[in-house]
């Protein structure tokens, strides 16, 4: 069954504790936390005091996406102030640096996580598969919520899948941006395993038929697909 995992960027900032029940209580399987600089992307968001604050707050898996430029500077700190995940962009820093910021994440102990940009191509993450626990694959350009589903990622996704698989490689697929109970069976049907939701979630009254529909529906299309 696909993971749901939650963008808290579409939450309500002044009431993240009752946001963050409502989606634990929904029954979401992540939180998923959105981390920007202004300079990797043309946004700024939320950073280290309130993931350490949300920390102490909720005991759900904190699914940390790291849109920063040379990641290698912070992997650290966010994985001492409490992420389970840290992923950081391909495209943020050269090959050495991507592949030791990855090594540091998984030497403290936690997952490491590689996101690829819509226009890079699948195999930008072969180079780092051996150092990756999950790869996010974009279905937007990265930096806004609420923005529209890109369907020409899907080959990616499969292409990715398919990589996978061959190998026998353990490492989960991940698909954010765009995500609704439509984009989900689709992203399902390609091999995404875990689900980004922003909008979708944070804009509904009732979280956990919200979270519930998205699970079901791509769970559906992907077993008919089976
Ligand atoms: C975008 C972020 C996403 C965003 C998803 O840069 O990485 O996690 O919150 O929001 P929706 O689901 O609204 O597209
Ligand atoms: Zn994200």
């Amino acid at each position: 069954m696909v993971k749901i995992a939650p963008s808290i960027l579409s939450a309500d900032f002044t009431r993240l504790g009752a946001e963050i029940d409502s989606i634990r209580e929904g029954q979401a399987d992540w939180l998923h936390f959105d981390v920007m600089d202004g300079l990797f992307v043309p946004n700024l968001s939320i950073g280290l005091p309130v993931l350490a604050s949300v920390r102490k707050y909720t005991d759900m898996f904190l699914d940390v996406h790291l849109m920063i430029r040379e990641p290698l500077r912070y992997v650290g700190r966010f994985c001492d102030a409490g992420a389970d995940l840290v992923c950081i962009h391909q495209e943020a820093d050269t090959e050495e640096n991507i592949r030791a910021a990855l090594r540091e994440v998984r030497s403290r102990g936690k997952q490491a996580g590689l996101a690829l940009k819509p226009d890079t191509t699948w195999d930008a993450a072969l180079p780092f598969i051996e150092d990756t626990d999950l790869i996010l694959v974009m279905t937007v350009e990265p930096g806004f919520g609420g923005q529209k589903f890109m369907p020409q990622v899907l080959p990616k996704l499969g292409m990715l899948r398919q990589t996978l698989d061959e190998f026998g490689l353990e490492c989960l697929l991940e698909v954010d941006g765009g995500i609704n109970p439509l984009t989900a069976s689709l992203a399902a049907a390609a091999g995404a395993q875990v689900l980004v939701a922003g909008s979708d979630v944070f804009g509904a009254q009732d979280r956990k038929a919200r979270i519930a529909r998205l699970r079901g529906d791509a769970g559906q299309t992907a077993e008919g697909e089976a």
